[in-house]
């Protein structure tokens, strides 16, 4: 999504620019824009809607200029308020042009500030609800622009990371945040400022990051922090989270490499975390929440990471014996609060800022309840606002299609659930039993990798089709979810995702010999319950892709097959997803899409 790079630099930055707009593409944007002033207050700026590609041709001829400009600004858009064009494309400017902003995030109450503001006579030359906050710093311009930032600001209903450039003075930065996550790196007389750790977390070491209220001055490499009107200080940390520069090594798109990685990913999560000699669990984390009387578990996150969070719930049933609660982040969060006694609040999101889930964490933490993150990136909001929790170290994944930090996610949910054995009804042998199956498991999924030819023809004859169903049941339910989340978000075909035994109550009606079934139906788990049910959709005359468990005997009832290694029941949601997220890649690629960045959908969802 949206992100915002600024620096002041006194040499030709437009290279340095555009690549580092390149480097962020993966957060998913639909126009960019460079913006660069000198002191004699001349400025510049180039805008181009879709990729960055097309900005870096338009503004290939000033990057050998010798230009010494005093900021330099880059941003992409994620377009929210008004269509995809180069008049809705940041800055937007007061009506004397001398204020310039940029902004991240929705100004919800922009409405009612615009009517205002046209009734005194200000003009508005896009759809955005970013242009308010140009009209509206102009309009209540005090002479002190700290002041006036602070006033116009408050004003504003959620949520913003604004960049406000005052063309009279433009050596001095000045930022303001609300929501969007802000940080700040300084060195020597350069400084950074940026909505994404990984936009500097390559070359800085150390960053600060502001607080929602708070606004950043910057001067001749001096930063000074207001929170309501009054100076405060920050701390500085330091940097640890990894910054994978992207290189596809063999693959034809990243998403397929970082599709292998899943099985390095696996080993990663359980590498120092059970003991598989003794096959115990050894977390300090663990260990420190076995102190606190947990009794029940919610847990909330959205997209893949809410699928493999019910997949979880089954584990924190079956395996501890704790009632468990899965909640769909935006809709947590305005529904009304009732804590639980004894009970943990899980949140869990692959990348680092998701917008919900984030907000969900400030309702649970309000009321002093107990908070646990899963994520990936270490030093991230939601791990830095929750009192304890676990990483998936899947290293950091940036294509939009989240694929081996599910597998990393899925990881440490088993892992939580068998450390709560003790408290459930998992006899010990039986959870030595398990754990010894869990360390097969990465080469399972390494083998599945290996094998992946088989998978052609199904491609060949599957990528025909325009609609799909995905049935599952039980734990499998929502591996098949999963399979079909990813096979809309990559390719746009048609896909719906049921409980095989709902099929019969009304889905049913759609089936006709044009719409597939791909159903996951491994070993033991309803099995033959879902044979009888797929019996009825045979009887309609579709066709049907059987995901089984390697030698399963009722082959002759399968138009084809994908056959999945054999394991534990309970590791079996481990098992589909190499093969459903290979399937899903391949036909869009057939179809001719672009794998990695999917139409509309950005990495980091950091709008509500
Ligand atoms: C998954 O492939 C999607 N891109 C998306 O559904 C994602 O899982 C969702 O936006 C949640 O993201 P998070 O895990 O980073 O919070
Ligand atoms: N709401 C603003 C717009 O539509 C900013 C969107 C963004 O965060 O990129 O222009």
């Amino acid at each position: 999504m949206c992100w915002i790079f600024a620096y002041n630099w006194k040499e030709n930055a437009i290279p340095l620019l555009v690549e580092w707009l390149r480097n962020l593409e993966y957060r998913g944007y639909d126009s960019a824009w460079v913006f660069w002033i000198n002191s004699d207050w001349a400025k510049f700026f180039e805008k181009a809607v879709w990729k960055v590609s097309n900005l870096a041709m338009k503004v290939e001829k000033s990057a050998n200029k010798d230009w010494k400009y005093t900021s330099w600004i880059a941003h992409t858009r994620w377009a929210t308020h008004g269509w995809v064009t180069e008049e809705n494309t940041h800055p937007h400017y007061s009506e004397d042009k001398r204020f310039f902003i940029v902004h991240n995030w929705i100004i919800e109450n922009y409405i009612p500030l615009k009517e205002k503001l046209v009734s005194k006579w200000y003009k508005f030359y896009s759809d955005t609800d970013t242009e308010v906050v140009a009209k509206l710093i102009q309009d209540i311009f005090t002479w002190d622009i700290l002041e006036t930032i602070e006033l116009a600001t408050k004003q504003l209903v959620w949520a913003y990371a604004l960049w406000i450039i005052d063309t009279h003075n433009p050596e001095v930065l000045y930022w303001a945040k609300l929501g969007s996550p802000m940080i700040v790196w300084i060195w020597e007389k350069w400084s950074f400022l940026s909505s994404d750790i990984n936009a500097v977390s390559w070359v800085a070491w150390e960053f600060i990051t502001l607080e929602d209220y708070e606004i950043v001055k910057i001067e001749n490499g001096v930063h000074q922090i207001f929170s309501l009107w009054k100076e405060v200080s920050r701390k500085w940390e330091k940097i640890t989270a990894e910054f994978e520069t992207a290189t596809m090594w063999e693959f034809n798109t990243f998403t397929e490499k970082e599709i292998h990685e899943a099985p390095e990913v696996l080993k990663n999560v359980f590498k120092w975390r059970i003991d598989f000699d003794t096959k115990t669990i050894k977390s300090e984390t663990l260990d420190e929440l076995n102190e606190c009387d947990i009794k029940r578990i919610e847990i909330i996150a959205s997209g893949s990471s809410y699928f493999a969070w019910v997949t979880g719930s089954y584990w924190f049933k079956e395996i501890s014996g704790l009632p468990c609660e899965v909640r769909i982040s935006p809709e947590f969060l305005y529904d009304t609060f009732i804590p639980q006694k004894k009970t943990l609040y899980i949140f869990m999101s692959q990348s680092w800022e998701t917008a919900d889930v984030r907000e969900s964490v400030k309702i649970v933490k309000e009321k002093w309840w107990l908070t646990f993150w899963i994520v990936n990136v270490v030093g991230s909001t939601i791990a830095r606002m929750c009192d304890m929790g676990l990483y998936t170290h899947s290293w950091t994944e940036v294509w939009v299609a989240s694929t081996k930090n599910i597998i990393g996610q899925l990881g440490v949910l088993m892992l939580m659930a068998l450390n709560f054995w003790i408290k459930g009804n998992l006899q010990m042998r039986e959870a030595k039993d398990l754990i010894g199956k869990i360390w097969e498991l990465p080469n399972k999924l390494k083998m599945q990798l290996e094998n992946q030819v088989l998978l052609d023809p199904i491609i060949e004859k599957y990528s025909k089709y325009k609609n799909f169903f995905f049935l599952g049941r039980n734990l499998q339910y929502w591996t098949a979810a999963e399979a079909s989340l990813k096979l809309k978000e990559l390719t746009y075909l048609h896909a719906e995702c049921y409980s095989t035994g709902e099929l019969k109550h009304w889905p049913l009606a759609l089936v006709w010999p044009d719409f597939p079934c791909v159903v996951i139906n491994t070993k033991w788990l309803l099995r033959d319950k879902t044979i009888s049910n797929i019996r009825e959709i045979k009887a309609r005359d579709t066709t049907v892709l059987w995901v089984v468990t390697v030698w399963d005997i009722s082959k002759e009832l399968y138009d084809d097959t994908i056959e999945l290694p054999k394991s534990h029941l309970l590791l079996s949601p481990f098992l589909p997803l190499i093969p459903m997220w290979l399937m899903a890649v391949w036909i869009a690629k057939k179809l001719w899409k672009d794998v990695d960045k999917p139409q509309n959908l950005a990495k980091s969802v950091t709008v509500e």
